[in-house]
């Protein structure tokens, strides 16, 4: 029998240190990937919705911004979609648990272009770390940015990471655009993307 569709997806942990069982969160276990940073959500509806095998997680700090995707996700009635309003790396760091996820999409991180911000970006060597614990061995990094000097940053950091490989972006994939790559393009500012795969086994 379906369950009734949730009220909210908008997930609020019982407490913030210990790490989110997955599972609890969705009604049927499956393989899940987060989204750090979803925004409006327009790639993560889009996503889930061809993908229902899959379980999603999106997470923003912006509280205006997780409203209106989750009005967005319960419109479409999206079963596989759950959202959390976090800080992305303490979430990473701490809450989600290790091994637990098959992909991690970043999409138009704040650039934080000014060189005294720069050790405010997402994406950096501490990241690929968080990144390496909470992927399954083969999870992947998808990344997007239109900023060409963050994009260098993100691609030096994964490669001098020892623990990835470099993958190319699924045309299925690259062909979801989010609201930022849909602004940026159109004012013809192209995407720069890449994705990074963790090594399939653990040595
Ligand atoms: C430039 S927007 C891109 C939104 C979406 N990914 C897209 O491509 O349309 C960056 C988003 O990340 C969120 N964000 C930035 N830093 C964050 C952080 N440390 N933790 C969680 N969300 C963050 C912002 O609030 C914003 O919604």
């Amino acid at each position: 029998m379906n369950r009734a569709p949730p009220a909210t997806v908008v997930h609020r942990p019982a407490n913030l240190i210990d790490p989110l069982d997955w599972n609890g969160l969705f009604e049927r276990p499956q393989s899940v990937e987060l989204e750090l940073g979803s925004g409006d959500g327009s790639f993560l509806a889009r996503w889930a919705q061809d993908h229902p095998g899959v379980n999603f997680v999106g997470v923003e700090r912006l509280m205006g911004r997780l409203n209106k995707l989750d009005r967005k996700a319960r419109r479409l009635g999206l079963r596989n979609l759950r959202l959390l309003r976090f800080e992305a790396a303490y979430l990473m760091k701490y809450l989600v648990p290790a091994e637990s996820l098959d992909a991690v999409h970043v999409y138009f991180p704040d650039p934080w272009p000014k060189r005294k911000h720069v050790d405010r970006r997402l994406i950096n060597s501490a990241f690929t770390v968080m990144a390496a614990r909470a992927l399954k061995p083969g999870g992947t990094v998808w990344l997007r940015t239109d900023h060409t000097e963050y994009f260098a940053q993100m691609q030096d950091v994964f490669s001098a990471s020892g623990l990835f490989t470099d993958v190319d972006t699924p045309f299925e994939l690259a062909q979801v655009i989010t609201d930022f790559e849909r602004d940026f393009n159109g004012r013809g500012i192209p995407t720069c993307r890449s994705g990074w795969r963790l090594a399939a086994a653990r040595t």
